[in-house]
């Protein structure tokens, strides 16, 4: 009764998975899915501790589990509440370093399970074994030592989540400029080798334990074990454990900072796959559909940024945008000058125009500028002006970046176009405003092939009849490069922080 109550548990909460993730796909309904699969999740969490039962033993240590759900739950909740929203990849990756430790674990606490069965009992099995005999007549062999197939998960829960443990470490060091990128020559050899060793060594693992083991033979009422399983091999797994970690390091400290919300996402996956292999070990259905969900999830978000980019992973993994951007820097071109503009007359012209197109960026993030922004909009719809924002798939440090911030504000989705919509637009919009946004909006992704954002989709704000750029100074954005737009006939610089200039831009518009 207790295990299909579980079960149901685990079905619903699976469910629960599926329905939330695709709820997360439309802004409208990201937030109830969120809380159905949260809901999801305490019902697999509360099941597994009063309903689970092993060997017909339910779990009792309710002290230890308590305590961590406990401190757990408290140290997220504080953190999810105090993280600036520029800041949240940073928290992506240490949460998500955190799945990979505890899959890590598992793995270490099922290795050690596993490598008790040579001190099984031999003699209580004997006494057994007469009665097993009225049974049985033929010989009869019961495999004592570990599966073959459990040793392999193990071993790949252990190297997954290390390797997703320590790189998201690093990412997170990266992000918040703690750590710095280092490269040397031969580095991603070197990274090849290192998994390989850790591959080989893993290997000989799972040939030498499978061979250890045991019979117990009816016919002649014996018990006879294998050889145990050498120490060295013992070792060995601890061994993997450490390369594990250290190559989760070294795979990445090369790449750039720019290319850290790609990584995260990639060892989001990572961390799935290894949760996914905590679920077969424990035959626990809901840790291993949450696991495949974040596995498939975390690969399918990768390979949209790098489409957005422009850019294969390989490309991502061993070329950062820093060094291209230097690259690319030893040949930069004069621009000529830019023009300014001042606050009052882009008051006018925005007041007057029939329709604006806003383009939020990562600038706009970091001034916290969006309910102020989303003041604008009120107030030139007020005064008749279509005010509508473009919205660029990366724009930002994080996959929908702009939506949740202009969500937190309360801009209304029917007024956010994607990007082909957008430049489907912009012939036909009086006023671009660019509030903090440089790469998505650098023309040189379409005109230069010589720069690294070369073929990455931009938003054509060229296109419009005038373009307003708010940045603070003429200093590049993420992919450290120069922008082209900054110079164009039609663009105005428009210098200062986003929030006080929206403040400022309003206060002359009411005026007007
Ligand atoms: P960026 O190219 O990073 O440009 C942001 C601009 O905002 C900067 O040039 C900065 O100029 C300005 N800024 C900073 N603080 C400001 C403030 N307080 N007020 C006004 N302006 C401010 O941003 P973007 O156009 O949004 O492009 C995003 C970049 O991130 C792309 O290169 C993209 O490939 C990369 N990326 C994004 C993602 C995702 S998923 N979003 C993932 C990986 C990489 P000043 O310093 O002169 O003010």
């Amino acid at each position: 009764m207790g295990i299909s109550l579980l079960t149901v548990c685990y079905l619903v909460a699976s469910v629960t998975f599926i329905l939330g993730l695709k709820m997360l796909s439309d802004p409208a309904t990201a937030r109830r899915g969120n809380l159905i699969a949260a809901g999801g999740m305490i019902l697999a969490i509360v099941g597994t501790i009063f309903l689970y039962e092993a060997n017909g033993e339910r779990l009792h240590n309710y002290g230890w589990i308590f305590g961590g759900i406990f401190i757990g739950g408290i140290a997220g909740a504080l953190a999810a509440r105090k993280v600036q929203m520029t800041a949240m990849p940073e928290m992506v990756s240490l949460f998500n370093g955190t799945g990979g430790a505890c899959a890590a674990l598992i793995s270490i606490a099922e290795f050690r399970r596993l490598r008790r069965w040579p001190d099984i009992d031999i003699e209580a099995l004997k006494s057994y074994l007469p009665k097993l005999g009225e049974f049985v007549q033929d010989q009869f062999k019961i495999q004592l030592g570990p599966s073959g197939g459990e040793l392999l998960i193990i071993l790949l829960g252990l190297i997954i989540g290390s390797v997703s443990f320590a790189g998201s470490i690093i990412a997170w060091g990266k992000l918040n400029g703690r750590i710095k990128d280092v490269t040397f020559r031969g580095q991603h050899i070197f990274n090849l080798l290192l998994l390989s060793v850790v591959l080989l060594l893993a290997g000989y693992i799972l040939f030498s334990m499978d061979r250890g083991g045991g019979n117990i033979d009816i016919s002649d009422l014996t018990v006879s074990m294998n050889k145990p399983v050498p120490a060295h091999v013992h070792v060995l797994f601890y061994i993997v454990l450490l390369l594990s970690v250290l190559y989760g390091v070294c795979f990445v400290l090369p790449i750039g900072g720019a290319d850290m919300p790609v990584v995260i996402s990639l060892l989001n996956s990572f961390t799935g796959v290894a949760a996914a292999c905590g679920g077969f070990l424990y035959n626990n259905k809901a840790m291993l559909t949450g696991g495949i969900l974040v596995g498939a999830a975390g690969t399918l978000l990768t390979i949209l940024m790098c489409k957005a980019m422009n850019r294969s992973l390989k490309n991502v993994l061993i070329r950062s945008f820093g060094s291209m951007a230097a690259a690319a820097g030893s040949e930069a071109k004069e621009q000529g000058a830019y023009k300014e503009i001042s606050l009052s007359d882009a008051a006018v012209i925005l007041s007057y125009a029939h329709k604006v197109m806003i383009v939020p960026g990562y600038g706009l993030a970091v001034a916290q500028a969006q309910h102020a922004c989303h003041e604008l909009e009120k107030l030139l719809t007020e005064k008749g002006v279509e005010v509508k924002y473009a919205i660029h798939p990366v724009a930002g440090r994080m996959p929908g970046h702009m939506n949740v911030l202009l969500a937190e504000a309360d801009v209304s989705y029917d007024n956010l176009l994607e990007m082909e919509q957008a430049n489907e637009q912009f012939p036909t919009t009086d006023v671009v405003i660019v509030l903090g946004a440089n790469d998505v909006v650098n023309p040189a992704a379409k005109s230069d092939p010589a720069s690294p954002i070369y073929g990455m989709p931009i938003l054509e704000v060229e296109l419009a009849r005038t373009c307003i750029v708010n940045k603070r100074s003429m200093k590049p954005g993420y992919a450290g490069i120069d922008n082209e737009l900054f110079f164009r006939p039609k663009t105005s610089m428009l210098f200062g922080d986003a929030k006080k200039v929206l403040q400022d831009l309003l206060s002359e518009i009411k005026s007007i």
